[in-house]
């Protein structure tokens, strides 16, 4: 599959969850959206600070909770959606920080900046663009978070090396993503629907942190994982979907 073909593939899945069109958990749900963000490690206490329309069930993890979010600091995040972690990152960092989010499907992004005008959020910046050439200057970028998202992008080390590029240095990242352990079935790592559905872009766990590296970052840590598991999920599967938290590190 061609890179652009995969692209907008992924922004027709993504828009018609914006648009209230399908609902959607990445990779599968349980009963309800609310049930999935519970189970990849929201507190009921995180989804009562964002606003409802934000919350879309499709983390695989909770960045903001690991990141260790100081008063003040800027937080990019890649492939925001409608900005469920943009908005917890924002009560971190507070009035004197600032939040950007940045996605490729327009819809989303339209939801996010209507979402932060709604609840009163002038901190937040909801950017439309590509993590791969990221709207954002270099080196301006205390700590970047993503959920869900780095799986999707077809070529993972320039992805890496952007997220590089817009971090001050001594600033890290905490990302929270699907990686696999053991060979998929051929014809998911081959479907365009599986792409759109965070399996098929997926990466052996050695070979993601191994890419992390390549892009220059130090420290590479799994802070945490779990195998994914949810009901409906395709039998082949269980066992070789994790969710990982990877911190690192770009020096100084
Ligand atoms: C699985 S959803 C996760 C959304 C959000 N992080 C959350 O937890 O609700 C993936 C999001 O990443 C965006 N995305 C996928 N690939 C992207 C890329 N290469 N550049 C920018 N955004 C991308 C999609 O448009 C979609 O909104």
């Amino acid at each position: 599959m061609k890179e652009q073909d995969i692209k907008e593939v992924i922004k027709e899945r993504y828009g018609k969850i914006a648009r209230g069109e399908v609902t959607f958990c990445c990779p599968s749900c349980g009963p309800t959206v609310a049930d999935q963000s519970l189970a990849v490690g929201y507190s009921a206490e995180d989804l009562e600070l964002v606003p409802e329309s934000a919350v879309l069930g499709l983390g695989c993890g909770n960045p903001t909770a690991l990141a260790d979010l100081q008063e003040g600091e800027t937080v990019l995040d890649l492939g925001s959606g409608a900005g469920i972690d943009v908005f917890l990152a924002a009560k971190k960092v507070g009035g004197s920080g600032r939040v950007i989010g940045v996605d490729m499907t327009e819809d989303m992004v339209a939801q996010g900046r209507v979402l932060a005008e709604q609840h009163g959020f002038p901190n937040m910046d909801f950017r439309l663009g590509y993590i791969e050439q990221l709207p954002v200057d270099a080196g301006t970028v205390d700590v970047v978070i993503s959920n869900c998202v780095i799986n999707l992008t077809p070529d993972k080390l320039a992805s890496f090396k952007e997220v590089h590029r817009v971090l001050r240095p001594g600033g890290r990242i905490l990302i929270a993503d699907l990686v696999t352990a053991g060979d998929l079935p051929p014809d998911v790592r081959a479907s365009a629907a599986a792409w759109a559905d965070c399996l098929a872009g997926a990466m052996g766990k050695e070979a993601y942190l191994e890419t992390i590296r390549r892009a220059g970052f130090s420290e590479v840590t799994v802070v945490s994982e779990f195998p994914y598991e949810a009901p409906g999920m395709d039998e082949r599967l269980r066992g070789k979907i994790i969710s990982v938290k990877v911190r690192a590190v770009k020096g100084q």
